[in-house]
């Protein structure tokens, strides 16, 4: 399939943007994609590939802009029930973290998660799944952590292979049996996380090597918080994450600085997520680092809190800056990065270019899968989305619905509006 006549083609080329330099897109006017067999085989200008492939079947995009499909890197797509309520109390004073200590906030949705049946998450999370990938989310990375114990963990890592499995959005799993404390443990936090680390963690390796033989094992992901996991737990948890060959990320200074920051880039961690308290001396750090921020400016407008990621000054360290939705059941329950980039403009004060590219190569970056995600060249995998507008910028400066119009999934192209 040769889709040609874009209005802007926005190819992302090159790898993962860091830093402060403005951000070159890698755009092509009137450009043109030729798809072969689900992955990009060339890319120019309309009248260049026209010529080269006159054979080939033809896909019009009418004066369209066409971009590289949306990566999700930070979502916690599987759970049961909602938190309608929490929210009524939060807008009525209640704070999220007294919420937790109350026992609600990431418990209540443990509850309900531990009580559906699989067929009951998996019509839940599937209903989620689908709402992304109207909205251009071709791939996201889902976290566990709403079970907090092994079976329940497991059941939730099962939903979300059999959800990648069905297709057509793209999942990539994290193992996070650290999201919080669960009941059971209340007092006794330590002993829960010595359970993650000699019991669970090891248990799910191997589950996940008979489940899903030959593929990279999942990311290992703790929450860093008060209330949750402390430093020298979020180290021990992360040090056998990594003994056990797990790749890992960590949720980090979203309401206080623990240092987790700090122990990520010492660590090696590929990403920390939120990202919002982190001190100086740590930005430098992660801007000399390989450690993706992912930035979830859905967070604190959900929670209607003032403070989102410094990402200018992230950005000035030399840091390497991603976006996602964090979609939750307490905190940000979004299923549309084109609402992300529209806070991030606002909030983060990134240019459109800055937010596109966190949302794509380097979103790309923060789940591994820049080598074949994340933006428009040969060899990499045909996933692209066809807007219904020209100009790509009015993806952050519209919002509150979508313009994107098809999209193409492993070269099969999908209309979804
Ligand atoms: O990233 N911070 C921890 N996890 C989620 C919130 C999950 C929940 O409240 O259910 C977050 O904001
Ligand atoms: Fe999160």
């Amino acid at each position: 399939m040769l889709l040609h006549s874009t209005s802007q083609l926005l190819t992302l080329a090159g790898g993962p943007r860091r830093g402060p330099d403005p951000v070159d897109l890698g755009l092509i006017l009137d450009g043109a994609v030729l798809v072969r067999d689900g992955l990009i085989a060339d890319v120019g200008s309309t009248q260049e590939l026209l010529a080269r492939y006159p054979n080939e079947q033809r896909l019009d995009a009418r004066g369209k802009a066409v971009l590289p499909g949306f990566i999700d890197p930070h979502t916690h797509l599987v759970w049961a029930g909602d938190r309608a309520a929490e929210f009524e109390m939060r807008l009525q004073g209640k704070t999220y973290m007294e919420i937790m200590a109350a026992g609600g906030g990431i418990n209540a949705t443990v509850r309900a998660t531990r009580g559906a049946t699989a067929e009951e998450l998996f019509r839940q999370t599937h209903e989620r799944a689908e709402a992304m990938f109207r909205n251009g989310t071709t791939t996201a990375e889902a976290k566990t952590g709403y079970g907090l114990e092994l079976q329940a963990e497991l059941a939730q890592l099962e939903t979300l292979v059999r959800l990648d499995e069905e297709g057509p959005l793209e999942i990539v799993p994290t193992f996070m049996p650290a999201h919080a404390v669960p009941p059971e443990f209340k007092g006794r936090e330590d002993d829960y996380t010595r359970l993650v680390c000699e019991r669970m963690l090891p248990m799910a390796a191997a589950w996940w090597k008979k489940r899903c033989p030959g593929k990279p094992l999942p990311f290992v992901d703790v929450f860093c918080e008060t209330g949750a996991c402390n430093l020298a737990q979020t180290r021990r948890i992360l040090t056998s994450a990594r003994n056990l060959g797990f790749p890992f990320k960590a949720h980090v200074d979203e309401f206080e600085n623990l240092g987790g920051a700090a122990l990520a880039v010492e660590l090696g961690a590929v990403s920390i997520e939120h990202a919002v308290k982190t001190s100086a001396i740590e930005m430098q750090a992660l801007g000399k680092s390989e450690t993706v921020v992912v930035s979830l400016p859905c967070t604190p407008f959900g929670l209607a809190e003032t403070h989102y990621t410094p990402a200018r000054q992230m950005l000035d360290a030399g840091a390497i800056l991603a976006l996602a939705s964090d979609l939750n059941p307490g905190t940000a329950w979004c299923e549309n990065m084109q609402f992300v980039l529209a806070l991030a403009c606002r909030y983060l004060k990134l240019t459109p270019a800055e937010a596109l590219a966190a949302a794509t190569i380097n979103a790309a970056r923060a789940i591994r899968y820049e080598e074949r995600l994340g933006s428009v060249e040969v060899g990499k995998q045909a996933d692209l989305l066809i807007l219904s507008v020209a100009d790509f910028r009015q993806l952050a400066y519209r919002f509150g619905g979508s313009l994107v119009e098809a999209v193409i999934k492993r070269g099969h192209l999908i209309r979804v509006r």
